[in-house]
Order: structure tokens, then sequence, then C-alpha cells
């Protein structure tokens, strides 16, 4: 076959489909060939993955390199504001999402105890201090109010302050140079500015950390003389950035789509319990962090097509958590259904290493909020709210809402 005949060029990211559902151009691809050569804007040709039992098989394949500086182009859904560069830069020390084994797993290693589910279960009852505090400012304010602002973003910035042990006189300004440095309506010197004074920040406060350490994430790595200062950094930023922006969509897309589900949300208001359930399936229904990409080390046969060596492959987690072969009636939101085994979260080395303190974000989040403002509403028609769509993570860039009462 003339593998770039009818090759599409670029992703489809228009949803034209609904707020909630894939590009409608995204789910005949996978119809058609969920393993589909793709030409990039740059001109690169590479692939595209959509079916979910090959973005499974892709995922747990490590001939797809997942380092940045031997070729991945990420230029496929370009960030506003940021210039993609097309030249893959040098490896950023300690940043583990773009290594391959053996180096990541010497990084990510020294980081599992810590995420673990009973580790993480110890830090639940801080986490819904924190919701709950949030939640007393929101309900403080008078509405209407832009959720994002007000909630969705300061929950998962909060949370991972007191866990790499920020000290409180310095959150504000770590928050605000967060949120710059993610911000879409700044410019590109502007988002430059935050990150340098990011990382000179997080220099400063690990080498603090290694001369005495306390008790939180950054001081136990910091103790580890086997790990650099600039891999310290990078590991902070990674982690301070992989979990703020993906829980932040997450809380504010999610009330979106569960006041646009007025019968599913009555359901959880009255049960509450399904909660760990509903935010299962949320997470596969959005599916917020679509686009991974990868790089094949060798020609490798896949799917029934032959991905040449030193192609780019981009995976679409949200085509694949929509596939009708997976799970029957994908586009309908349901909070009784078995989601578990979504690819949110992703696959193979590379999983969600946050994913357990994603959940109870999640968890405390919706819960917290469904009981203190119960009857919370959007304050504009559903049609203007603004998508982050052409974002590397899927939501609402402000969700307006409103209430008339509120709950202890
Ligand atoms: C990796 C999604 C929250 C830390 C990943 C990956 C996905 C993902 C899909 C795999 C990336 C790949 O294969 O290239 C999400 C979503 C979240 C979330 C949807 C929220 C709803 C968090 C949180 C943290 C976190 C709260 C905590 C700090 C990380 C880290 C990695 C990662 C460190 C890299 C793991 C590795 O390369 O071994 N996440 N994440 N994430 N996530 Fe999350």
């Amino acid at each position: 076959m003339n593998q770039m005949g009818d090759v599409p060029r670029g992703l489809p990211v228009e949803r034209d489909a609904g707020p909630f559902d894939p590009p409608s151009g995204l789910t005949r691809l996978r119809e058609t060939r969920p393993v589909s050569p793709l030409v990039f804007p740059s001109g690169h040709e590479g692939w595209v993955v959509t079916g979910y039992e090959a973005v499974r098989q892709l995922m747990a394949d490590t001939r797809f390199s997942s380092r940045q500086d031997i070729g991945v182009v990420h230029d496929l859904i370009p960030m506003e504001g940021l210039e993609v560069p097309t030249d893959p830069g040098p490896q950023q020390p300690g940043l583990f999402i773009a290594m391959d084994p053996p180096d990541h797993g010497r990084i990510r290693g020294k980081l599992t105890g810590t995420f673990t589910v009973k580790r993480m279960k110890t830090l639940e009852e801080g986490i819904v201090a924190i919701v709950e505090r949030q939640l007393d400012h929101l309900a403080s304010l008078t509405p209407p109010v832009d959720l994002v602002a007000e909630f969705a973003l300061p929950v998962p910035s909060l949370v991972i302050c007191e866990m790499l042990g920020v000290p409180y006189e310095d959150r504000e300004t770590f928050q605000v140079n967060t949120n710059t440095f993610l911000n879409t309506d700044v410019t590109f010197e502007e988002k430059m500015a935050a990150l340098t004074e990011l990382t000179t920040y997080l220099a400063g406060l690990v080498t603090g950390k290694r001369a005495q350490p306390d008790d939180d994430i950054l001081s136990d790595l910091a103790r580890d003389e086997d790990l650099t200062i600039e891999e310290l950094v990078g590991i902070g930023f990674l982690l301070l950035l992989a979990g703020h922006e993906t829980t932040a969509n997450m809380l504010g897309l999610g009330t979106f789509a569960l006041l646009e589900h007025p019968e599913q949300l009555a359901e959880l208001r009255q049960n509450p319990e399904l909660m760990p359930n509903a935010v299962e399936e949320l997470m596969r229904y959005l599916s917020i962090a679509d686009n991974f990409y990868r790089y094949a080390i060798e020609d490798i046969e896949f799917g029934g097509e032959t991905i040449p060596e030193g192609s780019t492959v981009v995976v679409s987690l949200l085509a694949a958590n929509r596939d009708p072969k997976k799970f029957e009636n994908p586009d309908l939101l349901d909070i009784n259904r078995k989601a578990r085994g979504h690819m949110s979260f992703g696959h193979g080395v590379h999983q969600c290493l946050g994913q357990q303190l994603a959940r109870i974000e999640m968890r405390a989040g919706f819960n917290g909020l469904l009981r203190r403002i119960p009857s919370l509403k959007l304050a504009i028609p559903a049609d203007e709210v603004k998508l982050r769509t052409n974002m590397r993570i899927y939501g609402v860039h402000e969700l307006p809402v409103t209430w008339t009462e509120t709950a202890a």
C-alpha cells in the first residue's frame, strides 16, 4: 500500500461532536486505520495510534522511546504562546518522563515508595483539609465566580507544595510563577521568565534541603547523594507540573460534564459512595491528557503496519478510551460503569506516578464541591464556556459558576 497516499495531515482537534466528545476526524481515523500514518505540521512523516489495544500495546513497548533528545517532535498541538521547537532539545537531568530504561528506572525507582497507595492513604486527611480550606474560600465569594481560578487550579498546586515541602511564605510567588508558566494569556517572554524563576527557586530549595533535610519528598530525595542538584530540580519540576494542569483540568472539565449530565449528577449526590467509580469514569470519558509521543528506535512491525525507525508516533488516549471494542456505548457518561482499564493514566513503565494522589484530590474535590455548594450551576450558557481546544491538556479556560446557597 502506498503509505503516504491519503494520509491525514495534522491531528483533528476541532471538537465538532460536542465539548466532551473526540473530534469526529479522530473517531473516523480509529474506525478506518487504528495505526495510521500521519504527516506532522513540520512535514515529518510520522504515525498516529488510536485503537485501544494498539495504544496499550505501544505504551508497553520500550522500542518506542520517550526520549525527547533523539527526535520526538512535539509540533502536533501547538501550545498557545509557546514556540514549539522542531529540533529536539537536550536531555533534561531528572526529567524521567522523557527517559528510557534503564535511566528512567534509576530515577523513578527513588520515588515509587513515596507514591504507593498506602503512603497516599496516610496523606489523604491532609489533602482533604486543603480541599476544604479552598472550598471555604470559594464559598466566601459572591457568585458568579470562575471555578477554575478559585478552586480547580489552586487545589493541586497547594497539595504539591505541601508534599514537596515548599515553605508557606514562598507559596504565593511559587503559585504565581506556576500559573504564569501554564497560562495561555501571557507572552512567550513572560512564560520563560516564570520558568527561570521556578527552576532557580527549586535549585535553592533542594540545595537547602540537602544541607538541612525536613519531612517532605524533596528532602527525602535530597538525602540521596546519588542524585545531583540538577536532577533534583528536574524531578521537582516534573512533579510540580505533571500533576498541576492535569488535575486542575479534571476538576474544571469534570464539574462542567457533571453539570451537563444532571441525572448522573443527581445520582452521585444521592449515592456519594459512587464517587471513586465516578472519578474513573470521568477520567475515561474526558481523557484530558490525550496525546503522548514516542519515537521508533528500530523498524517495528506493529498493528499490521511497518513503522520505520526514526518515526515519531503519537498516541491518542482519548480515542482509545472511546473505542467501542473496549467499552460498550463508549460515548455515554455512566458513573456506574466499570471504567478501570481506561488509559487516562497511561500504561507501561511511564504509567502515571501520581495516579493515587490524583484520585484522592479528585474524589475530595468533587465530593466537597457537591456537598458544600448543592445549588451549583453554570453562570453562562454551556456553549459559551471557553474550551481548551488546541492545547496539550484539554479542559476549560474558565468555568463561570453561580449558586444560591452554600452548606457547612
Ligand atoms: C505520567 C496522566 C496526575 C505525576 C503520566 C502519564 C499520563 C498521566 C497519561 C504517562 C505519560 C507517558 O506515558 O509519557 C495524568 C492525569 C492526571 C495526572 C490525567 C490527573 C488527573 C498526576 C499527579 C502527579 C503526576 C497528581 C503527581 C505529582 C506524573 C509523573 C509522570 C506521570 C511524575 C511520569 C512517570 C514516568 O515517566 O515514569 N501522567 N497524571 N501525575 N505523571 Fe501523571
